[in-house]
């Protein structure tokens, strides 16, 4: 069952290429969230943007939760200015995260678009259970991040004149791998599926990126499809099984 509660700002920090950091104490959501989960954060003093925002988790540890987001509209720009010490309303864990197999040694994170946030949440899941970790990330993405990225986590960055078409550097990676974890729009990820062998279940794990309103299966915004037909990311996901998306 989410937590809504009054968090309370304990880091924040501007990065790079005009990404925003956020740190929040809030117990309640940390103890119950998972990497690939999202959170909804109310985004102003008052009811101006009405809805909340969601935000795939960062980090998650002890008691606080951090977000990575680009503040490009006024409802996360108002979250990036906020300041040590503000409350941020907060309600969470929503949706369905990453599962990490008891049997996995070699972790491969595949950025095939945004979010990245879920992707690196996983990351410190798996390095805390000491599995070696890779990320095939645009270099593009990934640049000005290197202060939230692991240090254990190996990055391939796909350089610039090959962001068009980085599944070369993808496909040559994953027989190293063995699970799979990606993040981005349902239909960069379906290429997934054609890269090598045809995945087996349980190999290759989504973070479909859809456009969530409600987080509560209420509105639909979020459909996604899927083999069986259409699915509420927000509740069903946003973590779908690869098998599951093609
Ligand atoms: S966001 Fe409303 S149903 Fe998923």
């Amino acid at each position: 069952m989410p937590a809504d509660t009054a968090a309370t700002v304990v880091a924040q920090a501007a990065l790079a290429a005009g990404h925003a950091l956020l740190t929040l104490s809030a117990p309640a959501v940390a103890r119950l969230a998972t990497a690939g989960q999202f959170a909804m954060l109310r985004c102003s003093d008052g009811w101006d943007p009405y809805l909340r925002r969601p935000l795939p988790f960062l980090r998650l540890g002890g008691e606080t939760v951090s977000f990575l987001f680009s503040p490009g509209d006024p409802g996360l720009a108002w979250l990036a200015r906020r300041r040590l010490g503000d409350a941020v309303s907060l309600a969470g864990p929503f949706g369905r995260g990453f599962a990490l197999h008891p049997a996995t040694r070699r972790l491969l994170l595949v950025a095939a678009g945004e979010p990245l946030a879920p992707l690196l949440a996983f990351a410190g899941q798996a390095l805390d259970a000491h599995i070696s970790v890779s990320l095939a990330a645009r270099a593009t993405q990934v640049a000005g991040l290197a202060s939230i990225i692991p240090e254990a986590v190996e990055v391939a960055s796909i350089p610039a004149e090959a962001e068009g078409e980085p599944w070369g550097t993808i496909a040559a990676l994953l027989p190293w791998a063995d699970q799979v974890a990606a993040a981005g729009p349902a239909d960069a990820l379906r290429h997934l599926a054609h890269l090598g062998r045809a995945p087996r279940p349980g190999l290759v794990q989504c973070y479909a990126d859809a456009p969530i309103a409600c987080g509560l299966g209420w509105c639909g915004s979020c459909l996604t499809e899927l083999r069986r037909g259409s699915r509420r990311a927000c509740t069903s996901g946003p973590v779908f099984d690869l098998t599951e998306l093609v």
